[in-house]
């Protein structure tokens, strides 16, 4: 198991991983595509083999502020502590980059990914109503949670 940056040619194999990681709203080539200019080289993946099992992507809001605008792993190997390798390292990345602050918003009936960050630190600042389009377990509201880096 290996983590390593992001490269334009693996934008093609996250498709599928999107897909089987949410079940609804998954990023499109098009959206991961875009994520992965906008994220400057603070996109990573978790590579088993050959084969990508998760990935993390920051983008930059400000100086100061980097929101983790996304993180998912394979159902396949979630519950190993992948979730939170992943975003403890995307983090690491940030912190080298000069930012202060991790940003990012999580849907409130996310109770795993809402674990996952409480667990490393993150704490809610902010309740989004209706911040998402799509419905998921009957809401389309959010959290914003933060973390100084
Ligand atoms: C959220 C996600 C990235 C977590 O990855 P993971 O590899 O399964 O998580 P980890 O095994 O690293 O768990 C990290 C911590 O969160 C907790 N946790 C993670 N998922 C959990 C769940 N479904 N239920 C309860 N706790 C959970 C773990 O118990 C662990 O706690 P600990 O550090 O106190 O031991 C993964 O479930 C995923 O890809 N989900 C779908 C996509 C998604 O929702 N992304 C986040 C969008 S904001």
């Amino acid at each position: 198991m290996n983590i390593r940056k992001m490269k334009k040619s693996d934008i093609k194999k996250l498709v599928n991983l999107e897909e089987k990681a949410f079940p609804i709203g998954p990023y499109d080539y098009n959206m991961l595509r875009l994520s992965y200019k906008l994220s400057r080289g603070m996109s990573i993946v978790l590579e088993d083999s050959a084969r990508i099992i998760g990935y993390a992507m920051g983008i930059g809001i400000d100086e100061i502020h980097c929101d983790v605008e996304s993180i998912a792993i394979d159902p396949d190997y979630q519950g190993m502590g992948f979730g939170k390798k992943m975003l403890l390292s995307l983090e690491e990345i940030m912190r080298s980059r000069g930012y202060k602050s991790s940003v990012l918003e999580v849907r409130e009936k996310n109770s795993g990914a809402i674990r996952m960050y409480t667990s490393a630190g993150y704490i809610i600042s902010e309740f989004l109503e209706n911040y998402y389009e799509e419905m998921y377990e009957g809401s389309r509201n959010a959290f914003r949670m933060v973390k100084n880096l």
